[in-house]
């Protein structure tokens, strides 16, 4: 059951649809045979790299060049095409240039080839013919069941396998990092680094276009590769939302997975027309994607290979409790500063271990945390200090500081500092050695030993907070599944979007959005619409006192601004004179827009004002807010953002918890709580309404007035494409 008490209906969620199955790649990444599609004996040619590294990988499996040219490549016998070859060829990389790769990859389907990796450029990248090139081929693949990774990629790599079927010029050491990269720039230059910081892969895979495979199968891949220990991708954009956040989301039970996502325009923002849509941007959809997925997000290059790091060499820490041991004052200051910066907490010591600090370190030592063993500090005194602060259980993780004194013994200590990891392997432990030439044979030493050593305190400290971002994440809980709210109406709502569209309307009238709240069970104020003084005198007396009247007119936004709004109306003569003072009101300050009449609607007693809403993205779909409504929602900004695909009731709570109006929802200054359950019902069912109906592009609902008991929506837009 869901938090609010949902029980099964029949009819069908679009939510609950079968997503598509993601490829098998075992073939993909452990071939029994490579074909290599425009193999050249040409020093300096692409084609003749790729059969180099093939080879010098070690690859066991068999390699077949493919040249109608040669007899011989790299003193492998060479075929003119993949027909030639009599025996299966599980994967074929294929370099020839990009007019030629569909004639390439038809033979490859008709020979039964399984795998395609497509090093060629010339697709989609250079316009309109490339792009059409670039289907083609993928309707190939298609058709033939071959799985492609490119076109236009530097290739594919698995250090266990090994395999090296790219052409870039590094083979990185056997690792445990999976790295996916839509930049093959950005894969080569990451790999030439890794050669000088011996960081280890276990696969490196250049996304290129993503006509085929995208980056949802291979972080899936990556997720269950038993030798991958975490995945690192650099993407700019996601090739499916609801695939990515399905892969994602399991991945990241099993395996952290951090990613560096570039391009984060406004552009999106600005375009918007709803309150919801201006908060939002185009870049919050992949943020809230990748958190409610659990994915670390990194915002550098450097970020994510220190995190990688981390996550690679370290535990993950079960808190997120930070103690800290330093030579020198000031970077012990620092260090704190961005614990607390990252929201991490400065352990507080247990009594014996205060006591235990005591007595091992000089009285001058500083025994609280940031505990100080001074500038003359030996490798003995950081030894003490480790033994008590490891064995603490308000320690979930640790930081050494080093600073270099004519008298420290950088060696030393990293030999203490892996001693203490050995004692105490369940606690992650970072060294910061804040120096260069002094400290480089102790720095080299504990990167040898896999105790990640940055020059600066603040990178361990960034590292660490990931690692508790992930720790934090496992508690997401179960998704809401729409399809089980009860008492919702499809076909009301599809009868009324049919009129709007048959009207030429974009946005519901507000008479219109009640009845569509009503069908999906949001509690609403009745509201209907008269188009003459006598018609809405007649609705307000089936209605009863008081009422509010406003001008029923999807164009204008800010209905008060131009007297478009009545409110207290006790009477019929006061309905008729606001039908006529809000019409001329209009009128005066905005002659030319078209009104569709007046709208009567019950005064509902006053609430906490709150704004829920949304907006769809082209990617991820609905995208939910919650926040402080009202009319000053756009300056309070008070809003928090979920996707409704996948949401859960935790994700919920957190999303109120989040805002400011959670406060005045819990009961401000002595006034009694609110019924966040009826706003929970509210957020759930306008979720669900937005996943059924694709069409809705936009939904406001400002304010909702949240009671003591109950809550209601008074004023609705929504906006259907
Ligand atoms: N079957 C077998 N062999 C063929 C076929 C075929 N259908 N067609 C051509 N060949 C042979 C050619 O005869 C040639 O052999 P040779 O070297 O013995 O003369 C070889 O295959 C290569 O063909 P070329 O026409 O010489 O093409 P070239 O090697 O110059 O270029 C390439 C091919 C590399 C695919 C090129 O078209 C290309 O796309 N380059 C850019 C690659 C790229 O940048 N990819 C993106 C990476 S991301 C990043 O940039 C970091």
């Amino acid at each position: 059951m869901s938090p609010i008490g949902m029980v099964l209906e029949s009819e069908e969620c679009p939510q609950l649809k079968k997503v598509k199955r993601l490829a098998d790649l075992t073939s993909f990444f452990k071939p029994t045979s490579v074909a290599i599609v425009g193999a050249s004996s040409k020093e300096g040619k692409i084609g003749n790299a790729i059969v180099k590294n093939i080879i010098s990988s070690g690859y066991k499996g068999k390699i077949f060049p493919i040249n109608p040219k040669d007899k011989t490549i790299e003193s492998l016998e060479c075929y003119p095409s993949v027909l030639d070859i009599k025996e299966n060829v599980d994967l074929a990389v294929i370099s020839v240039p990009a007019a030629g790769t569909l004639k390439v990859a038809e033979e490859c389907g008709r020979s039964g080839v399984k795998n395609l990796v497509v090093i060629s450029a010339g697709f989609k990248e250079t316009g309109h013919q490339g792009l059409n090139l670039e289907k083609e081929l993928a309707r190939i693949c298609k058709e033939n069941n071959i799985s492609m990774l490119g076109p236009n990629c530097v290739g594919m790599m698995d250090t266990h396998v090994p395999l090296n079927a790219s052409f870039a010029a590094n083979f990185p050491p056997k690792g445990d990092i999976a790295f996916i990269s839509q930049s093959g720039a950005m894969l080569v230059a990451i790999l030439d680094w890794s050669m000088v910081n011996g960081l280890g892969f276990s696969k490196v895979i250049s996304l290129g276009n993503k006509a085929n495979l995208t980056e949802s199968d291979f972080i899936l891949e990556a997720a269950h590769d038993p030798v991958t220990r975490v995945i690192l991708c650099y993407i700019e954009d996601v090739a499916d939302g609801e695939h990515f956040l399905r892969a994602a989301r399991e991945a990241t039970s099993r395996k952290p997975v951090i990613i560096l996502k570039s391009g984060v325009s406004q552009a999106g923002a600005q375009a918007a027309s709803s309150h919801t849509g201006a908060l939002a941007g185009s870049d919050l959809a992949y943020s809230t994607a990748f958190a409610q997925a659990g994915v670390i997000r990194s915002t550098t290059m450097a970020e994510l290979f220190d995190l990688a790091v981390a996550f690679s060499r370290q535990p993950i820490p079960s808190g997120s409790r930070v103690a800290v041991i330093t030579n020198a004052g000031g970077p012990g200051i620092v260090t704190t500063d961005r614990i607390e910066h990252h929201k991490l907490t400065m352990a507080r010591f247990n009594k014996n271990t205060v006591e235990g600090l005591r007595t091992s370190l000089p009285a001058e030592a500083n025994v609280y945390n940031p505990v100080d063993v001074l500038g003359d500090a030996g490798a003995d005194r950081y030894r003490l200090a480790l033994e008590k602060v490891m064995t603490d259980e308000s320690v979930d993780s640790a930081v050494v500081l080093v600073c270099p004194t004519a008298v420290t013994n950088a060696e030393g200590i990293a030999r203490v500092i892996i001693e203490a990891h050995r004692s105490y392997p369940e606690k992650p432990m970072f060294a910061a050695y804040m120096g260069g030439e002094m400290l480089a044979g102790g720095a080299h030493m504990l990167n040898v030993a896999r105790i990640p050593c940055f020059t600066f305190p603040e990178t361990a400290i960034a590292a660490i907070a990931g690692m508790s971002a992930y720790a934090n994440r496992k508690s997401a809980g179960k998704p809401v599944v729409m399809g089980e709210i009860q008492g919702v109406d499809r076909h009301v709502v599809k009868e009324i979007f049919q009129r709007v569209k048959a009207d030429g309307r974009l946005v519901l009238l507000g008479s219109e959005a009640a009845r569509v709240m009503e069908a999906y069970g949001i509690p609403s104020a009745p509201t209907v619409l008269a188009t003459s003084p006598e018609e809405a005198m007649e609705q307000a007396e089936i209605m009863g006192f008081p009422l509010v009247m406003k001008v029923a007119s999807p164009k204008i936004l800010h209905k008060t601004d131009v007297g478009g709004v009545k409110i207290g109306i006790n009477n019929v003569e006061e309905v008729s004179n606001s039908f006529l003072e809000i019409s001329e009101n209009v009128h005066k300050y905005l002659p030319r827009v078209v009104i569709h009449g007046i709208e009567l609607q019950k005064m509902m007693p006053r609430g906490i004002e709150l704004i829920i809403g949304m907006t769809r993205d082209v990617q991820f779909g609905p995208l939910m807010a919650f926040g402080l409504g009202g009319i000053y929602v756009n300056l309070l900004k008070d809003v928090a953002f979920r996707l409704a695909a996948g949401l859960t009731g935790p994700e919920i709570e957190a999303m109120i918890a989040e805002t400011k109006a959670s406060t005045l929802l819990r009961g401000y200054r002595g006034e009694e709580p609110a019924d966040i359950k009826a706003v929970t019902n509210i957020m759930v069912r306008s979720a669900r309404l937005v996943t059924d109906f694709p069409e809705i592009t936009e939904m406001d609902i400002n304010p909702v007035f949240a009671y003591k008991q109950g809550a209601s929506a008074l004023d609705v837009k929504i906006t259907v494409s």
